[in-house]
């Protein structure tokens, strides 16, 4: 609900407020963002500027005036506020153009298809500025998801003069106050995604992005800032993110007035946009919200947020089992048949062919681009083999690598000036190929012709859109190079779901490098991570999850030496953290046991018992797992009926006494049954919460059935929550 009296405009969610007021100078003040507060209470909460507070500069006649130690909801810079401008726009002799306030407008809807705007708002502000001359104005737009506790917003510049440069446009902009806060950062690279680090803030600047034109493995946009002693479960926290799948950077800056401005956008680093007369640029939308339950509040809100206004194609995740691990490029017609058939024996919903079906394409020096299927391993075609797979009633599912090219295919012999290369240095590769420069409408026609036609000729019920290798010869040729191809891409992306509404689509690059919600708009899950060791996987996950539900996260039984890691671990210990998440398997199914095969039959049959309702779980981190020896996940229905509970024991102490594991999220006064390998205890919701759970202290005792190996640490207890009567 928006509530607007005079110069005040709040901006109000279900447990939370942003309160703003135009000042006397046409400045908008953030004046607080937080828990919920009474519209009424305005005055009290506006600063008394009765004295000069800050050694700095001011209008003239009015030295109370610091607008250095001001909370701003937008700055363009120039005229005293010293801290970094959410916006910069330069006529082209260099002059900075600077902004003032010219009004509102409510009930508004963006009249922009790309960047995405997520559906399903329930109220909506534009906050207008103008430069001084009237040429050229930015409008702020608000959007709020009451239900969710999620304010969005997206800054959009038009010129009406002459040509302009664009050399920032962040998204968002939040002054609060510094208060000793800290930075949640998700840092990581290939391999190691979504790493939690966590940076005290004092005075200065700490800036994360990717400039490589991806959301990346090594900065999610996501990001929160926490009270320092904000917990899992209680304290203040805030969380940003940024609908958008490209080069991006946020930054926290903390001055010496105890401010903070915390900016959220595009990359801008090399950003030089030129806007002629009658053109505009609109950023991205960024999100935030705010909650006091602790960062389990905050990651709750956002889940709400992905499920409802994110990716509202509501679909089960299925069951797939992927080749790529099982056989890479060794695939035939044959062995995807063989494949099948006992993926159906084991209670798979479908295969998924990964890389290697397309022309010529035996290992990854070429063929990106001819998107045909290799007659030598597939002699009577794809569509015959889908059509066989699918008689079986299981889904087929195939990988794309749309947006490339390899040097060595027809593709780029047809079209070399199709690929982004170098007009005059060195051509740079990644995994020997290159990307096609989908910003010229040819080549965006063509890479949604080629994925059409693949969807379409093989009628695939999934797709795996894979992309494997960062941008580069594109600086300096055109600086707003990054943000003209994410806009490319929503493009393609929006047509595709247009045509294919029920089409299952996984993200994927070179795994978690794109998850983020520029592509969960389009898509249902996000290949997290090609590193399934589930050591590496309990914090890839876990850190993937302060942003993002488990639902979204593509989670696999895999093979024991790892092949990332050459690490063991037991299948049970690896199932049961797949299983927290979107579950499947890249393993080669043809060459396991029979005991191995049952074990994951029944594994399959244990991830159906929970698909319907994990699809929109509530997810709760109940023990920090970076700062202990154990990490433990629930996962509830959003009913409240069942749920379950993941410990995970990395290594094994001994004698080192019981910890009580505390549930969360539970009515406290229904009663509930907590049951699983020799576990089982009724309790009334009250007492799991407050006493917990005290659990044998030697549980790891059931890998022991896995014969491959002796007493291991890294051990896992999964325990399924079923409630069992009301409120009694
Ligand atoms: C990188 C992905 O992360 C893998 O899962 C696999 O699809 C390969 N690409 C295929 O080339």
């Amino acid at each position: 609900m928006i509530k607007i009296d005079n110069n005040y405009i709040q901006l109000d969610t279900v447990d939370t407020s942003s309160l703003m007021r135009v000042n006397e100078y046409g400045d908008i003040e953030q004046l607080y963002y937080g828990d919920k507060i009474d519209f009424g209470d305005r005055a009290a909460i506006t600063p008394n500027r009765s004295v000069l507070l800050v050694n700095t500069v001011y209008p003239i006649g009015d030295e109370s005036y610091g607008i250095d130690a001001i909370n701003l909801s937008f700055s363009s810079g120039g005229i005293g506020d010293f801290r970094k401008p959410a916006c910069v726009c330069m006529e082209l002799n260099g002059n900075n153009i600077e902004f003032v306030y010219s009004g509102y407008r409510l009930g508004c809807t963006p009249s922009w298809l790309s960047p995405h705007t997520p559906n399903g708002w329930s109220d909506s502000i534009v906050i207008d500025y103008s430069s001084i001359d009237g040429s050229v104005s930015i409008e702020l737009w608000y959007l709020v998801y009451e239900g969710s506790n999620v304010i969005a917003r997206a800054t959009r510049v038009t010129n009406n003069g002459s040509e302009i440069t664009v050399n920032k446009l962040s998204s968002l902009q939040l002054d609060i106050e510094a208060n000793e806060r800290q930075l949640v950062s998700f840092n990581g690279a290939w391999g190691r995604e979504q790493s939690r680090k966590i940076t005290d803030l004092n005075v200065g600047i700490v800036s994360h992005g990717a400039d490589n034109g991806l959301s990346s493995a090594e900065c999610n946009p996501f990001f929160m800032i926490k009270d320092r002693e904000t917990t899992q479960h209680a304290g203040n926290a805030y969380g940003f993110n940024l609908v958008y799948s490209g080069s991006h950077v946020y930054s926290v800056e903390t001055s010496v007035y105890n401010g903070m401005r915390i900016l959220s956008g595009i990359a801008s680093s090399t950003l030089n946009y030129h806007l002629k007369a009658g053109e505009c640029m609109t950023s991205p939308f960024a999100v935030m919200t705010h909650s006091s339950r602790g960062l389990n509040g905050v990651s709750g809100n956002m889940h709400d947020f992905i499920y409802n206004h994110i990716i509202p194609r509501e679909a089960i995740t299925p069951i797939m089992l992927n080749t790529w691990e099982a056989m890479y490029f060794d695939i035939s017609e044959e062995k995807i048949m063989a494949v099948a058939t006992k993926a159906k024996e084991l209670a798979f919903d479908g295969v998924v062919i990964d890389d290697g079906w397309f022309l010529s394409r035996n290992d990854d020096t070429s063929s990106l681009g001819d998107w045909v299927e290799d007659k030598i391993k597939f002699p009577n075609g794809i569509f015959n083999l889908a059509s066989r797979v699918k008689d079986m009633g299981l889904l087929f599912g195939i990988w794309i690598e749309p947006e490339m090219v390899s040097e060595n295919s027809n593709l780029y012999r047809q079209h070399p000036d199709w690929a982004l290369k170098s007009k005059v240095g060195r051509d740079i590769v990644g995994r020997n190929q290159y990307i096609l420069d989908i910003t010229r409408s040819e080549v965006a026609d063509y890479v949604y012709d080629s994925i059409v036609s693949v969807v379409s000729s093989y009628g695939a019920d999934y797709l795996k859109w894979d992309f494997n290798r960062r941008f580069s010869n594109v600086v300096g040729e055109r600086d707003s190079y990054s943000y003209d191809y994410a806009v490319a891409l929503d493009g393609i992306l929006s047509r595709l779901i247009a045509a294919y509404p029920k089409l299952y689509l996984e993200v994927c690059a070179s795994g978690g490098g794109r998850f983020d919600l520029g592509m969960l708009s389009y898509s249902h899950i996000v290949w997290t991570s090609d590193n399934t060791n589930a050591l590496s996987r309990i914090d890839i996950q876990e850190g993937t999850s302060y942003g993002y539900p488990v639902a979204t996260m593509l989670s696999h039984l895999s093979a024991s030496p790892n092949h990332q890691t050459q690490r063991i671990m037991t299948r049970q210990t690896a199932a049961d953290v797949a299983k927290i998440g979107a579950y499947g398997t890249q393993l080669n199914i043809l060459q396991i046991d029979d005991d191995y095969s049952e074990f994951i039959r029944r594994a399959n049959s244990d991830y159906r018992s929970t698909q319907q309702w994990l699809a929109r779980a509530k997810c709760y981190r109940v023990v920090d797992g970076q700062t202990s020896n154990q990490t433990v996940w629930q996962v509830m229905a959003s009913n409240g009926e069942c749920g379950r509970v993941m410990i995970y024991h990395k290594k094994f102490d001994p004698v080192s006494g019981g910890r009580a594991i505390k549930l969360v999220g539970l009515e406290p006064n229904a009663l509930y049954n907590i049951n699983g390998h020799k576990v089982n205890i009724t309790a009334h919701g009250t007492t799991l919460m407050s006493c917990g759970m005290v659990l044998p202290q030697n549980y790891q005792g059931h890998t022991m059935t896995d014969k491959t190996l002796k007493l291991v640490d890294n051990t896992t207890l999964s325990l399924n929550i079923t409630r069992i009567g009301g409120n009694e």
